[in-house]
């Protein structure tokens, strides 16, 4: 069995172990879990980093001495085990200030009360050595259609990012934004809902370089897409900045599963993906352990996500290596696909006097042989090759 170690840069959010697991129709089933606790047993499981949100450290609004008493902690921990603190973000879902959202609230006063909690937390992250930056606004949207100017909603969130960026390279701090897309949950619709929406985002603003995503598996699931495929494209486009990987089974609610445990398939081609195209940043856990879980069953669910991107990982490597794969590949065209459609020098004037050379009729012929390829796929992932 795979164990996890720091080099496979495994980490999780504060606010998932620490889910005490209250629900809209239920209360809590497990205790709150202390931040050091949470680090001494992540550092034993093998994770290499915490993350977490303001409020989940040092509560909201915390006067100063509580505050730089749960960083210190913090950081003693960190000291004893190794654990990093690789990402930070920001709460502004919680608070009723933050009801219609944060940095895009109707409300002026809302949003520079948003942007000042950002801030403040810009700096804490830059001083606990964070490379990233997680910006999700998950109550940044609507319900009701004539309640929200959209376009004023993505000035104002341009705004506030541009000035966040401004903010950092002001200070010098070797800090990168990502932005988390959802499309819904808690708002109806949240802006910036999937990975597509986030990536043509970041083109409008000052300093596009400074600005990532942080796509979460779940998340593009509920919105019915491609996990992978969303992941695809963030890395095509050089902008894979972090990810959250979890679970979900279907366009419903936000399920927080286990990674793994709910489009199993899609978690293997993802895992074959950030392993293949040089992806170094985290694997960062968002999930939640589920509610009927106690305490064992908490850091049960914790290892399970790292044990199930192992695995996948080893899986993902085997049906590579497979001679048999490598042949169905080579019938499906996959390698071919990255052949340029014009020769070098070729123009489009050129092309279309060229005349008809390619046939139809033979073409359309053709088998690719993706279901053969993908039950090879299948076949490395139940073990059975
Ligand atoms: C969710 C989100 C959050 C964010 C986190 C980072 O659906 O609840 O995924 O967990 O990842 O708030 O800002
Ligand atoms: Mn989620
Ligand atoms: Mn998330």
């Amino acid at each position: 069995m795979p164990t996890p170690t720091a080099a496979d840069r495994f980490s999780f959010g504060l606010w998932t172990v620490g889910w005490r697991a209250a629900d809209p129709f239920g209360d809590a089933t497990r205790p709150a879990l202390d931040v050091v606790e949470a680090v001494h047993r992540l550092a034993e499981l093998g994770a290499w980093g915490l993350t977490f949100h303001d409020d989940d450290l040092f509560g909201f609004e915390p006067d100063a001495r509580h505050r730089d008493r749960q960083i210190a902690r913090l950081r003693e921990a960190c000291a004893a085990t190794g654990l990093t603190v690789p990402m930070v973000t920001t709460n502004l879902f919680t608070h009723p200030v933050f009801k219609d959202g944060g940095l895009t609230s109707n409300d002026r006063a809302v949003r520079r009360f948003a942007l000042r909690k950002v801030l403040r937390n810009v700096e804490l992250a830059a001083e606990l050595g964070a490379r990233t930056f997680v910006l999700w606004g998950g109550r940044d949207g609507s319900e009701y259609d004539s309640a929200k100017d959209v376009r004023a909603a993505l000035d104002r969130y341009r705004e506030a990012v541009d000035l966040l960026c401004g903010f950092v390279t002001e200070r010098g701090h070797d800090l990168r934004f990502a932005i988390e897309p959802k499309p819904n949950e808690p708002r109806g619709d949240i802006l910036l809902p999937t990975v597509g929406h986030a990536l043509a985002f970041i083109e409008r603003l000052e300093q596009p370089g400074l600005v990532g995503v942080n796509p979460e598996v779940g998340h593009e699931q509920m919105a019915g897409l491609n996990a992978a495929h969303g992941v695809a494209q963030a890395l095509w486009a050089g902008k894979l900045f972090h990810i959250d990987l979890n679970g979900q089974r279907g366009i419903k609610y936000d399920q927080d599963l286990v990674f793994g445990h709910g489009d199993l398939l899609n978690a293997f081609a993802l895992v074959d993906l950030l392993e293949t195209a040089g992806y170094d940043g985290p694997r960062h856990f968002d999930y939640k352990p589920s509610r009927t879980e106690d305490g064992v069953g908490v850091w049960a669910s914790a290892s399970a996500n790292m044990r199930t991107y192992l695995l996948l990982r080893e899986r993902a490597a085997a049906f590579r290596a497979d001679p048999e794969v490598a042949e169905a590949l080579a019938v499906a065209g996959v390698h071919d696909l990255a052949t340029p459609t014009l020769d070098p020098g070729e123009t489009a004037a050129a092309l279309l006097d060229g005349g008809a050379v390619e046939d139809p009729g033979a073409l359309g012929g053709r088998g690719y042989g993706f279901v053969r390829l993908h039950q090879l796929a299948v076949e490395h992932l139940m073990g059975a090759r």
